[in-house]
């Protein structure tokens, strides 16, 4: 898993002096190309960006929606990382059948797709459908 070892190499450019909490991320797009990304703290904590989510920016600002996988590294030794709630949802916008590969240090991962570790998701597809709403002209 290639993509592993570079979430790891991403890992290493982690910015965070707050939580000291290294994270990395690798994106596979549908033609290979492959983003990186790490966390990004901020001395406004509530600013910081998760590692998944600055990558995921960095893919579709540069024009790339469709992807693979997503691999994601930490340090944590005995435990795969998992995403938090809110890359979830980040990732889902991009669909729900696609990777996510939660790795440990030595290299090992489980795989889950987006699906999976968001369930009974909420994506753009809902926006487009059928409401209550009448607006005020009553059409
Ligand atoms: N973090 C990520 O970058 N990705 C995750 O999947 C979990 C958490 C970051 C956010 C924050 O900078 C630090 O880890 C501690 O929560």
């Amino acid at each position: 898993m290639a993509s592993g070892t570079r979430s790891q190499g991403a890992k290493e450019f982690a910015y965070c002096p707050y939580s000291k909490f290294r994270v990395g991320a690798a994106l596979l797009a549908h033609d290979g190309t492959v983003f990186t990304g790490c966390n990004v703290e901020n001395a406004s904590y509530n600013l910081g960006l998760c590692a998944e989510r600055t990558t995921i920016a960095k893919a579709v600002s540069e024009g790339y929606r469709r992807f693979k996988t997503i691999a994601i590294a930490s340090d944590l030794e005995d435990q795969f990382i998992s995403p938090c709630g809110g890359c979830r949802q980040f990732m889902r916008e991009f669909g729900d059948q696609w990777s996510v590969y939660l790795s440990k240090p030595d290299g090992s991962y489980v795989e889950m797709t987006v699906g999976e570790l968001l369930p009974v998701s909420f994506g753009p597809e809902d926006l487009k459908k059928k409401t209550m709403l009448t607006t005020q002209s009553g059409s």
